[in-house]
Order: C-alpha cells, then sequence, then structure tokens
C-alpha cells in the first residue's frame, strides 16, 4: 500500500517540476521579446508598459528559480535553444497588431488560464509560489487587451473586422506550434491530477470570451 500512494506523489513532484520549469522558461522568454519591443513601441505609454513587463517577468524568473530550487526540480529547459530562437524570431517579425494579438491574447491569457486551472491541484509552496505571477499575468492581459482594442477603434469597420477574422487563425497556428515542441503537455497534466479535457475546454471558453472583448 505505502509504495502504491508513494509512486503519485513522485509522479507529481516530477511533473509539476516540469511544469514549472516551462512557465519559467517562457516567462524568461516573454521579458526577453518585451524588452527588444521597448525600441519598436509606437509610443511612450507602449514603451512604458512593456517596460514595467519586463521588470514584473523578470521578478517571476526570481521567485520560480527560487521555489524549483527548493521544490528539488531539475531544471533542464524543456525548450531547447533553437526552439527557443525560434520563438523570439516569431515575435521579433511581428508588426504591432499582430504582436499583441499572439504575445497577449495567446501566450498571457491563454497560457495563465491553463496555469490557474493548475493551482488548485498543486501543492500549498508551488500555489504560493505563482500567487504574484499570476496577479501579474492579469495586468499584462489588462494591457494587451485594452491596447489591442484601442488599435482596432482606429481602424475602418472592414480592416477591423479582417483583423478580428484572423485572431482564432493566430491563435490556433501558435498552439499547433506550442505542440509542435514535442512537450507532453497533456501527460504532465494528467500526472499533477488535471483532467486535460476539462482544462482545454476551460482555454476554449477563456479564448470566446477575449474574442468578444476583443470584437466588442
Ligand atoms: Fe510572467
Ligand atoms: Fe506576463
Amino acid at each position: 500500500m505505502r509504495t502504491l500512494s508513494l509512486a503519485p506523489v513522485s509522479q507529481y513532484r516530477e511533473a509539476m517540476g516540469q511544469l514549472l520549469v516551462l512557465y519559467t522558461q517562457v516567462d524568461r522568454l516573454i521579458m526577453e521579446i518585451c524588452a527588444e519591443r521597448i525600441a519598436t513601441a509606437p509610443d511612450e505609454p507602449a514603451r512604458l508598459a512593456l517596460a514595467k513587463q519586463v521588470g514584473d517577468e523578470s521578478r517571476h524568473v526570481c521567485i520560480q528559480r527560487q521555489w524549483m530550487e527548493r521544490f528539488g526540480t531539475t531544471t533542464t529547459p524543456l525548450i531547447s535553444a533553437s526552439q527557443e530562437a525560434m520563438i523570439r524570431e516569431h515575435f521579433r517579425g511581428l508588426p504591432w497588431l499582430e504582436f499583441l494579438a499572439d504575445l497577449y491574447l495567446c501566450v498571457e491569457a491563454l497560457g495563465s488560464e491553463a496555469v490557474e486551472n493548475i493551482v488548485p491541484l498543486a501543492d500549498p509552496g508551488t500555489r504560493e509560489s505563482l500567487h504574484v505571477p499570476l496577479s501579474d499575468e492579469q495586468d499584462h492581459v489588462a494591457f494587451g487587451v485594452s491596447r489591442l482594442r484601442d488599435e482596432l477603434a482606429r481602424l475602418s469597420p472592414a480592416q477591423r473586422h479582417a483583423f478580428v477574422a484572423t485572431i482564432p487563425q493566430r491563435i490556433d497556428r501558435l498552439t499547433q506550434a506550442f505542440h509542435g515542441l514535442g512537450i507532453d503537455v497533456a501527460g504532465l497534466f494528467a500526472r499533477v491530477g488535471a483532467d486535460y479535457d476539462s482544462l482545454s475546454a476551460a482555454v476554449a471558453r477563456r479564448r470566446d470570451e477575449l474574442l468578444q472583448q476583443v470584437a466588442a
């Protein structure tokens, strides 16, 4: 009985550790992507928001690194150096509107939705380590959504509709690219006790909500 009950615990710790590594890698990538974007952002409010986000993401990386050390996670990266370079390249090449859609709707909002669904299943230490990062992510999403709405309001109705119509495909393409990284995200989620189908359904609901907010 003892070994049977220990197996899921070690499985949980290993999988949660990997999810923490992934989250930290994504945060560090976002930090670098936002830092690069400051120079070409269209105006001062955008530059200030990006600069604040760089500071926030750096803090998240610090918090997560400290927690992973205490948690005893193997810190081998899940995203390889060449995959990281490909991700940076993708964001680097995006015009401002596309940058807002991909980074804030897809990575920040939908990524946070997935992490938030994991929080209730997490051990107290992990839950605590996610508290500050997740509350900052809400700020980042709020900036991205409101900025995207402002930019869209400046376009003609036809241009606006045309852009909004491309967002679901953009999200699908990024989601496919994410799965194409070869990380067994579904398996990791299952091993921390998440029901992958209901987690996917929660992300899909959030996606619809975001699309409505942006299109309104
Ligand atoms: Fe973050
Ligand atoms: Fe963020």
